[in-house]
């Protein structure tokens, strides 16, 4: 109960703060990547493609980051404590997550393949994450969904956060079950969510399909922080994409967060089209946004 009164007091600070100071600018938005506004963030997967890319990058928005993963991700550095964990292992995920402000959530089966590693990672996993999340009473959880979750919406269509999932696999499958996970969570015990359905991201994009669902690293750390630090962030969803000059999904509906991208796959364009062969409009990766993933499997 005390820590629960602390943890209301410490919000209502937040919240004051930015009531006080406000984000009239972009530059006031980026300025408020400094502030560090939680002194422990756990991040998951943090052996990961992404988990290496945005290491550095979180120390900026905490006291201390705790890093975990089941691969070894290195030596804890200044500034960090490691905590191996197995998501599937549901003592190991509680004691990660103890004394922990807020979770990035990067960990688990990040592409399609066969069911038990994605049932293993992405479902009991984030049941586990949740369940610690809840117990240890950590108010804010930022949930890498993916793409995926709506991959077989057409390229020719744009969407919204109001679309109703069309997974393209297994994996997007497993995503989307990690999106009504974090809704029941937030409207039974009040944690807040990001679900980021992440695009591509990568240094570069690397074919015509990522022109449109790339999102800079630099980005994703932008809309990491606008998530963590908007005062109401409630259960939102978001499209995890740079500023492309075309691309399949609207964030309108996520304005509250205040995630203004920088980056735009615009300066890889003719590169892109130059290295890459013309689509074929009746090939269903071409025709659907989740590209390749919507041919893979089945997995026996
Ligand atoms: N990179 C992208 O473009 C992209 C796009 C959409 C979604 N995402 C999501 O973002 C997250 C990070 O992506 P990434 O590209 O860094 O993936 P990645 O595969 O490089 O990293 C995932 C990490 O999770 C760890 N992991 C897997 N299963 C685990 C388990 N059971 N317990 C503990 N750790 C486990 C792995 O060891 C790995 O280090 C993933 O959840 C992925 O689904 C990424």
């Amino acid at each position: 109960m005390l820590s629960d009164n602390i943890q209301l007091v410490k919000h209502n600070l937040q919240v004051l703060w930015f009531t006080v100071n406000g984000f009239t600018s972009t530059q006031q938005r980026r300025n408020a990547m400094t502030i560090k506004l939680h002194n422990r963030i756990l991040m998951t997967g943090a052996a990961g493609g992404l988990g290496k890319a945005m290491r550095e990058r979180l120390k900026a928005n905490c006291t201390v980051l705790r890093l975990s993963d089941k691969a070894d991700c290195g030596p804890a550095q200044a500034g960090e404590e490691v905590m191996l964990a197995d998501l599937a292992d549901a003592d190991g995920v509680h004691a990660m997550c103890a004394d922990v402000d807020a979770v990035v959530h990067f960990g688990g089966f990040s592409v399609e393949g066969k069911f038990d590693g994605i049932l293993q990672g992405n479902i009991i996993g984030v049941y586990n994450l949740y369940e610690a999340v809840r117990k240890q009473g950590i108010k804010r959880v930022l949930f890498a969904s993916s793409n995926h979750v709506t991959g077989f919406y057409k390229q020719s269509e744009t969407i919204n956060a109001s679309h109703p999932p069309r997974p393209d696999s297994l994996y997007g499958v497993s995503k989307a079950f990690g999106e009504d996970l974090s809704r029941f969570y937030h409207d039974r015990y009040g944690v807040e969510t990001a679900c980021l359905r992440i695009g591509s991201s990568f240094p570069e994009p690397r074919d015509r399909r990522m022109l449109a669902s790339w999102l800079s690293y630099d980005d994703l750390h932008r809309l990491v922080t606008a998530c963590l630090t908007t005062p109401v962030l409630g259960h939102s969803i978001i499209f995890g994409v740079s500023n492309n000059p075309f691309t399949w999904y609207d964030n309108a509906q996520a304005r509250h967060v205040g995630y203004v991208p920088q980056d735009s796959s615009e300066q890889f364009h003719a590169a892109i089209y130059a290295k890459t062969p013309e689509p074929d409009l009746t090939d269903p990766a071409v025709q659907f946004q989740g590209g390749g993933f919507v041919k893979m499997g089945p997995f026996e």
